[in-house]
């Protein structure tokens, strides 16, 4: 059996890439690469994690993070939902206002220079600060123009694990949980400035006890900011609830049972270069570590977050959601990931094929697969003939850079059928960092348009990304 990794595609995803002489009319008028953002299914992954707020009783907000996609109808779609956005940067955040989102579901997150400080501050968003010396800079801008207070959240880092032996990485963003007593004496300073909301976390790992370990460190430090007279009343669990991109987990152990029998050199290589992925041969033993992400998750998204919200706390030995509850405290969450679930997809066209060398009409940069370390095959669109399988082939994927290192994905990919120069190779579920987090302009090659489409009139309606908004009633419209 040839190593694919087939990806996960559900419903309206598997639907539009059945279109096959749509897309293939949409790359020839808009060129290769192209992405497509599926707005409806963004709507529908807002309620799956909402309804998990509702199981465990909780209230907050499920706040978007910007930063894993660019689009306009992605973002313009989200305001018209109950959902808030959690944004980076002031380009951010003048976007989240521009489509539609009132100040009050915005939160700032992340670096942030004076000037996105201002703005946050000005319109009355949510600081999420991670430091005391931002929550004293953005002090003094309330101060010094006469602003309202600004609510605020602390974010956390450095957990220290109670009982069970959980590595916690090192992180630079947050204040060091573990002393918060600087924490304590800037907001009791700037009580006229701040409105402390609470604290918050955001750990990039796909880890759960670490999760557990954070949030409940969170709710002691609330404990701990109670006995101090403050009164905040919201945790904040960040993102990180991940996507599951296969469609089969026995393909995914395989191909890294083959990669190890591979770096071995038990069985002939199935990577560019005989890229190992962290792992590499040291005297016929395998060393390292797989440094990709663990692309089939039995439970991933909302179901993620339930079973942190189910987990049992270390001290208190109840489920971490009860005992936000049995505090009344709101819960708020950031996915950017998992809410872009089967959200998108980006088509390439193919322009040559050399053997096993198949070049496209894009680059690493527009399906940064290599650089997120997410595997997953792409779906072969053929632009005319219908024959039937023959053997799989495995192909490596070029780029369009001047660039030996400029490859789609460095793993071999295996596909149905050989492609011919004209086909187009769909990748799914790229909505998530994956297709224009890394998109740049090098060697002057296009970036991606972007569409947008939706169903409408018994088949599918697509509009430039700029030219989506979420109304209704005129011709051209949703
Ligand atoms: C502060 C913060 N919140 C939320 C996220 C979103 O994480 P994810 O896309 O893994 O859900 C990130 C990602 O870097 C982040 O830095």
């Amino acid at each position: 059996m040839a190593p694919y990794l087939q990806p996960r595609v559900e419903d309206d995803l598997r639907s539009l890439l059945d279109e096959h002489a749509l897309l293939h009319q949409l790359v020839d008028g808009l060129g290769s690469p192209l992405n497509l953002v599926l707005p409806d299914r963004l709507v529908r992954n807002v309620a799956a994690f909402r309804a998990v707020h509702r199981k465990h009783h909780l209230g907050g907000g499920v706040w978007f993070a910007h930063k894993a996609n660019r689009s306009h109808a992605l973002v313009r779609a989200l305001a018209a939902t109950d959902a808030g956005i959690d944004v980076a940067s002031l380009g951010e955040l003048q976007h989240a206002l521009a489509a539609g989102f009132a100040p009050e579901r915005i939160m700032a997150t992340g670096p942030k220079s004076p000037e996105f400080l201002w703005l946050a501050a000005r319109t009355g968003a949510v600081v999420n600060a991670d430091s005391t010396v931002e929550l004293a800079d953005l002090a003094g801008i309330v101060a010094a123009h006469g602003l309202p207070p600004v609510r605020v959240l602390a974010r956390l880092s450095g957990f220290a694990s109670t009982g069970t032996n959980v590595l916690t990485r090192t992180s630079r963003f947050g204040i060091a949980a573990g002393d918060l007593t600087g924490l304590w004496e800037t907001l009791e300073k700037h009580a006229g400035q701040l409105d402390f909301l609470g604290v918050a976390y955001h750990l990039d790992t796909v880890g759960l006890p670490e999760k557990a370990i954070a949030l409940e460190g969170c709710l002691h430090a609330m404990d701990e900011a109670h006995q101090r007279g403050l009164r905040p009343r919201a945790v904040d669990v960040g993102g990180g609830f991940g996507v599951n991109y296969l469609a089969d987990a026995r393909q995914w152990e395989a191909w890294t049972s083959e990669l190890t029998g591979a770096v071995l050199g038990r069985r002939p290589p199935i990577t560019w270069n005989e890229h190992g992925y962290g792992l590499r041969n040291e005297g016929g033993t395998v060393r390292g570590a797989l440094s990709v992400y663990p692309a089939h998750r039995s439970v991933a998204g909302p179901d993620y977050l339930d079973r942190l919200l189910s987990t049992p706390s270390a001290v208190h030995r109840r489920p971490l959601g009860t005992l936000l509850l049995d505090s009344l405290y709101d819960l708020h969450t950031e996915p950017g990931r998992a809410l872009l679930d089967q959200c998108g997809a980006t088509a390439l066209r193919v322009e040559e094929v050399r053997g096993d060398l198949v070049r496209l009409a894009g680059n690493g940069g527009d399906v940064a697969l290599e650089q997120h370390g997410v595997l997953m095959d792409p779906i072969l669109v053929p632009r005319t003939r219908t024959e039937q399988a023959v053997d799989p082939s495995g192909f490596f994927l070029l780029g369009n850079l001047c660039l030996e290192a400029d490859l789609l994905t460095r793993r071999k990919v295996f596909l149905p059928q050989p492609p011919r120069p004209g086909d187009l190779l769909v990748f799914v579920n790229t909505a998530g960092y994956l297709m224009d987090f890394s998109a740049g302009d090098a060697l002057m090659q296009p970036t991606a348009r972007t569409v947008a489409v939706s169903r409408g009139g018994g088949g599918w309606r697509w509009r430039l990304d700029e030219q989506y908004w979420p109304v209704t009633g005129r011709e051209g419209t949703a």
